[in-house]
């Protein structure tokens, strides 16, 4: 099928252009690399990243309490997820990492309030996310709480430094991980092993890593770091697959280079 022609809008930094996704939604692009799909940004979170995680159970039993975000991007799956948690009045804790913070005033332009449940959400963020990248002092981290049982905290960090430096059994887990930096052939060091390794030991057991790259390399090294993978169906419209990883064993994997692909 021929790509169809997406409309673009410059912003005011010419390093970053914002895209007209399928669905209406609007994407980034930085120096030609997209944030989301062009076949739908919000399909594509809503579907790779909420439901991959168990967030579509309307029982609520396997919902995350706690995710990690690896690539904060464009703030638009923390917006989602928040939303969806508010909505089904879950508690959710959500940290995200990010090396190249975006400025609030590109953001603003993204109309990431579209379909939310709290469109109260955007302003709510963005005002204090403009204040942290704007204040004089270097934050390591910016904290945020909707309310008792809704926090989010995006920690401006190299994600290969901070998943790989820590002493193994110090990590903080989690119960979820939306796995979303650029893909293998822009961001190589993100999907390396020891990455993937690192992302197993902060995972909860029964965890799940969930991200839009299936490839069998990326499938190979989460097997090599613990991880038990699933190709499932893409978004309508959007890739034909994507990938959910479980962590299903507590110990640590004895790393091999010959074990099959199984996802
Ligand atoms: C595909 S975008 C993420 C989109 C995001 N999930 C959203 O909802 O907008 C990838 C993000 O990963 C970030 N990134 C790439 N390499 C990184 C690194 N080494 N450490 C931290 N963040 C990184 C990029 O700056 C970019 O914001």
């Amino acid at each position: 099928m021929p790509i169809p022609v997406r409309e673009q809008i410059s912003t005011i930094d010419p390093s970053y252009c914002i895209e007209v996704t399928d669905d209406g939604s609007r994407t980034l692009l930085r120096d030609g690399n997209r944030f989301h799909s062009g076949c739908g940004a919000i399909a594509e979170c809503d579907w790779v990243y909420l439901r991959g995680v168990g967030m579509n159970d309307e029982t609520y039993e396997d919902w995350p309490r706690s995710i990690l975000e690896v690539g904060f991007g464009t703030g638009m799956a923390m917006l989602r997820t928040i939303d969806r948690a508010l909505s089904a009045g879950q508690p959710i804790e959500y940290v995200a990492l990010e090396n190249s913070p975006i400025s609030a005033q590109i953001l603003e332009e993204l109309k990431l309030d579209r379909d939310l449940q709290r469109p109260e959400l955007v302003p709510w963020f963005l005002e204090r996310w403009d204040h942290c990248l704007r204040s004089t002092t270097l934050t390591p981290e910016l904290s945020l709480a909707w309310d008792a049982q809704t926090k989010v905290s995006v920690i401006f960090t190299d994600a290969v430094a901070w998943l790989t430096n820590q002493k193994p059994g110090s990590e903080r887990k989690f119960d979820a991980v939306y796995f979303d930096p650029f893909d293998p052939v822009i961001n190589p060091e993100l999907w390396q092993t020891e990455v993937l390794q690192g992302l197993w030991r902060r995972i909860n057991l029964g965890g799940r890593l969930v991200t839009y790259c299936v490839q069998g390399e990326v499938r190979r090294s989460l097997q090599r770091a613990g991880f038990e993978t699933h190709r499932v169906p893409g978004p309508p419209f959007g890739k034909r697959q994507v990938l959910i990883a479980t962590k299903l064993a507590a110990e640590d994997p004895v790393p091999s280079d010959d074990q099959n692909s199984s996802g």
